[in-house]
C-alpha cells in the first residue's frame, strides 16, 4: 500500500466515528445574541464543514456539522446600539456596577460554561480538528484563566480600596472601564485566545461586540444563553457574518473604544485606519510570527531535537507561538535533521479522537495547496525534504515536511506557514541568527538552544530586545497565563497576561481633593454612606 492510500486510511465512514465523540446532531444555528436577546435569524448562512473528512461511496468528504448566520451590516449596527446603549457614555449600569456584582456575575457564567462543556470540546474538535485530549485541555485551561482573572482583579481592587496621600491632596484611584470594545478571536484557539480578552474586558466593565472566529464559530453558540443570563442586557452582543462586510462600518462609526484582535497584522492595520479618531482607539493585538529556535553546537541535540518536534508540530504547527524556523550550526546540522526527522515520522496521526494522536487534518481549505506551494518554492531553491513521506497530502491532512537547507530565497525563510512544515537553516556565525531577527518584521519569542553560559549570555542580551520573551532550551509559548504575553514590531500590540490583561482594557482613573477639614468631611460621608462604587473603602475578601 502506498503511503498515500495509508494517510488515505486515517478517514473513516461516518459509522466508524466512535459514539463518545461522534456530534448527536448537525447544529444549525438560527439565531445570535445581541441586546439580551437570542434573535431569530431567517437569512442566508454559512455551512461549516469539519476538517475530519468522511469516507463516502463518491469519496472522501468534510463532514457538514452545521451551519451559522451570515449577518449584514444591519445586525452588525443594532449589535453595536445595544453595546453603546449598555455603556450608556460609562453611566449604564455594568460600566458602575461594584467590583464584587461584576465578579458574581463571571461566576454565574463560569458555572453555565461548565455545564456546556462537553458540546463545546467536541465543537472544538469538530470545527477546527484539533485532538479531543487537547479540546479538552483549551477548554480547562479557558476556565482556569477565568478564576486567576478574578483573582487578580481582587488583588488589584484591594489595592485601590485606599488613599493614597501626597503633598495635602487624598486620592482614590481605581480602574475604569473604556467603553465598547469589538473582540475577535483566532480558529487555532477559538475558545481559549477569544476569551482571554473577552472576559477581561468584560469584568472591567466594559461592553461587548464580539466576532466569532471563521473556524471555531459554531462552539460558542452554546455559550450564548450563558452570556445572555449572566450579564445585563447589552453587555455583551455577537455579530455574525463576513468580517469584511460588517466590521468595517463599525470601525468607521468612531464608537468602537477598543480593539481586540488575535490574527493578522495587516487586518490589524486595515481595521484601526478606518477609524475617524485612531488616538481615541485602544488596540489590543496578538498578530503574526514566525519565532526562530538557534540551535548551536553547544546544543544536547536530543533535547533541541524533542523541543523542535514540540514547538514546530503541536496542534500542527497551528500556534501563533509555534517554532517556524530552525537555524542549527553547520557542525550539527547533519546529526540534527537525521534525528529531528527520525522524531517527526514517529508522530502518530490520525483522527482527533484517537488516544495519542498528535497530527490531524487542517481546517482551513486552501492551506494543504498553500503548504505544496511553500515546499515546491524550497525545493526549487535548493532544500529537500528530509523525512520520509514528508510534505505527502490527502484532502485535509498534510504530512509534516523537515525542509533542510532553507536559505533567504525561500519563501520559508519569511512567511509565516502556520502548519506542518520545519525549515531548517544551516548557520556558521551566531551573528547570522541575530541579524536573521534583526531584519524579521515579526517579534515575539525566540528559543536558544546551547549549554554554554557565555554564549546563551551572548545571545540572550542582543535578542531580548528583538522579541519579546527569549525561551532557554525549551520551545516558545504563551504559558503560564500570568506571564506577560506581548511581541514586538508586527507581533503584538499591548501586552496580554492574567494581570496584565485587565490592565490594558482599562484607564486609570482617580478622584482627588485637597486635605481641608470640609473635604475629609464630605469624603468620610461619601464613603461610609457607601454612596459611590468609585470613592469607596470596601475591601473585597
Ligand atoms: O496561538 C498562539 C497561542 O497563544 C499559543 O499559546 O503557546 O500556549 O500554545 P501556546
Amino acid at each position: 500500500m502506498s503511503f498515500t492510500e495509508q494517510l488515505a486510511g486515517i478517514f473513516v465512514q461516518e459509522s466508524a466515528i466512535p459514539a463518545q465523540y461522534a456530534l448527536a446532531e448537525e447544529i444549525h444555528q438560527r439565531e445570535y445574541l445581541c441586546n439580551g436577546e437570542m434573535k431569530s435569524w431567517d437569512g442566508t448562512v454559512h455551512e461549516v464543514y469539519s476538517p475530519v473528512c468522511i469516507r463516502t461511496e463518491s469519496g472522501l468528504k468534510r463532514k457538514l456539522i452545521g451551519t451559522y448566520p451570515i449577518c449584514t451590516e444591519k445586525e452588525a449596527f443594532e449589535a453595536l446600539d445595544a453595546a453603546v446603549a449598555a455603556y450608556d457614555n460609562g453611566r449604564g449600569q455594568w460600566p458602575t456596577m461594584n467590583i464584587s456584582d461584576r465578579i458574581a456575575c463571571v461566576e454565574k457564567f463560569i458555572g453555565k460554561m461548565h455545564e456546556q462543556k462537553d458540546i463545546v470540546v467536541k465543537l472544538i474538535m469538530w470545527e477546527i480538528g484539533k485532538s479531543y485530549s487537547d479540546s479538552v485541555k483549551e477548554f480547562d485551561r479557558t476556565v482556569e484563566y477565568i478564576y486567576a482573572t478574578i483573582d487578580a482583579l481582587k488583588d488589584i481592587d484591594r489595592d485601590s480600596s485606599r488613599f493614597t496621600i501626597e503633598q495635602g491632596i487624598a486620592a482614590q484611584i481605581r480602574r475604569s472601564p473604556l467603553g465598547v470594545v469589538l473582540c475577535m478571536g483566532p480558529f487555532n484557539y477559538p475558545l481559549n485566545e477569544t476569551f482571554t480578552t473577552l472576559i477581561p474586558a468584560i469584568i472591567m466593565g466594559n461592553t461587548l461586540l464580539f466576532k466569532p472566529p471563521k473556524h471555531g464559530t459554531l462552539l460558542h453558540y452554546p455559550l450564548l444563553k450563558a452570556f445572555r443570563d449572566c450579564f445585563p442586557k447589552g453587555v455583551v452582543n455577537t455579530i455574525y457574518g463576513r468580517g469584511n462586510v460588517i466590521v468595517p462600518g463599525l470601525m468607521q462609526s468612531g464608537k468602537v473604544d477598543v480593539l481586540t484582535l488575535i490574527g493578522s497584522s495587516k487586518v490589524a492595520n486595515e481595521l484601526k485606519k478606518l477609524h475617524p479618531k485612531v488616538n481615541r482607539l485602544r488596540a489590543i493585538l496578538g498578530l503574526d510570527a514566525k519565532n526562530a529556535a538557534i540551535i548551536t553546537k553547544h546544543a544536547d541535540i536530543k533535547l533541541a531535537v524533542q523541543e523542535t518536534v514540540l514547538g514546530s508540530l503541536s496542534f500542527n504547527g497551528q500556534r501563533c507561538t509555534a517554532l517556524k524556523i530552525v537555524f542549527v550550526h553547520k557542525s550539527i546540522a547533519d546529526e540534527f535533521v537525521e534525528q529531528l526527522s527520525a522524531a517527526v515520522n514517529k508522530l502518530k496521526y490520525g483522527m482527533p479522537w484517537e488516544a495519542g494522536v498528535a497530527l490531524t487534518p487542517l481546517p482551513e481549505p486552501g492551506k494543504p495547496a498553500y503548504l505544496r506551494e511553500c515546499i515546491e518554492n524550497a525545493v526549487e531553491n535548493g532544500a529537500s525534504v528530509m523525512n520520509e513521506n514528508g510534505g505527502t497530502a490527502v484532502e485535509s491532512f498534510v504530512y509534516p515536511a523537515v525542509m533542510y537547507p532553507v536559505n533567504r530565497d525561500m519563501k520559508l525563510y519569511r512567511e509565516e506557514q502556520f502548519g506542518p512544515l520545519i525549515p531548517v537553516v544551516p548557520f556558521r556565525n551566531l551573528e547570522e541568527t541575530i541579524d536573521y531577527l534583526i531584519e524579521s518584521t515579526h517579534g515575539q519569542q525566540v528559543s536558544i538552544f546551547s549549554n554554554d553560559e557565555k554564549e546563551v549570555a551572548s545571545l540572550i542580551d542582543p535578542l531580548v530586545n528583538q522579541v519579546s520573551r527569549v525561551n532557554i532550551n525549551c520551545q516558545c509559548q504563551r504559558g503560564p497565563d500570568v506571564f506577560p504575553f506581548t511581541g514586538r514590531k508586527d507581533s503584538a500590540e499591548g501586552t496580554l497576561s492574567v494581570v496584565d490583561a485587565l490592565r490594558s482594557f482599562s484607564i486609570r482613573s482617580l478622584v482627588a481633593a485637597k486635605l481641608t477639614d470640609a473635604n475629609k468631611h464630605l469624603i468620610n460621608e461619601i464613603v461610609s454612606e457607601h454612596e459611590s462604587n468609585f470613592l469607596s473603602t470596601k475591601f473585597i475578601f
